[in-house]
């Protein structure tokens, strides 16, 4: 289903809501905290390094946006006691959570099978697949308590069409859409929507690092689509339940 790009962001549409977004250092994480922020919601900002969360919490605060919360976190190593700490600090400061944005992601390496380097499949099935489901076990508690949540998987064009050398990357955004589905259906009669979005391509690392020989001053900014994630969060995502969304319009 696609999901127009073009989203006016009004001010204080997400006031009191708690958000949770992965990877929310740089790249379309950043992005998506910064609309959500200026959209007046609470971003708990999830990232790996401490040093670059700060800066990236300097540049929404400056902004003028709603100050966020950093919460660093090596998704690659989290243990369950580090989730457990996760949930207890999200309770303890706010006693549940609107809004869970898994966006953090690596490419892993553009191989064939038939060399693809073992160590680095099971960094990028655990960074792009097993930390999802466990920060996601973890939070759903959280989920249950909003009146009105959303559990929003970043997903890509190679999750939904399998593409030769794309390896691990493919493969576990093929399980991150099959993850969504089952448990849209295990929280179907709960307040929890849960759904998949292809953003398409955007300048970011990772598509720099996916096509080294591209211009990457042609594709949009992680601005120009991240718009669209503050409607999803708010009432115009309320519609949508175990779907595969694609930025586009
Ligand atoms: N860019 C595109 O064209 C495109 C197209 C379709 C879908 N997507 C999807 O969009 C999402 C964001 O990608 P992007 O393009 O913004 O990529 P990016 O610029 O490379 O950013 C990736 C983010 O994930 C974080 N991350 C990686 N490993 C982590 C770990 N172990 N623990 C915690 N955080 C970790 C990175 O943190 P560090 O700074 O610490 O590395 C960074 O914040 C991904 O799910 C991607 O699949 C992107």
């Amino acid at each position: 289903m696609i999901v127009s790009t073009s989203y006016e962001v009004v001010a204080d549409e997400l006031k009191g809501r708690v958000i949770l977004v992965t990877g929310a250092n740089r790249g379309f994480g950043l992005a998506i905290t910064n609309d959500l922020a200026r959209a007046g919601a609470t971003v708990i900002m999830l990232g790996r390094d401490l040093g670059s969360l700060e800066y990236a919490y300097d540049a929404v605060v400056d902004a003028g946006f709603e100050e966020p919360i950093l919460y660093p976190l090596d998704l690659e190593g989290a243990t369950p006691e580090q989730y457990q700490e996760l949930q207890d600090n999200v309770e303890k400061q706010f006693g549940r959570l609107d809004g869970l944005i898994h966006n953090a992601a690596i490419l892993g390496t553009m191989m064939p099978v038939e060399q693809y380097d073992i160590k680095l499949w099971y960094s990028t099935i655990q960074i792009n697949l097993s930390a999802p489901f466990m920060l996601t076990q973890f939070l759903i508690p959280l989920l249950n308590k909003a009146d009105d949540a959303r559990v929003l998987f970043i997903s890509a064009e190679q999750g939904r069409e399998a593409k030769a050398y794309w390896g691990a990357y493919g493969v576990s955004k093929h399980a991150i859409e099959g993850f969504s589905k089952t448990l849209s259906e295990e929280l179907e009669k709960t307040n929890i929507k849960v759904n998949t979005l292809d953003p398409g391509k955007m300048q970011t690392e990772l598509r720099r690092a996916a096509y080294p020989a591209e211009d990457s001053s042609i594709n949009p900014l992680p601005s120009d689509k991240s718009p669209a994630i503050v409607g999803l969060m708010g009432l115009s995502g309320k519609t949508f339940q175990g779907q595969q969304l694609q930025l586009g319009g």
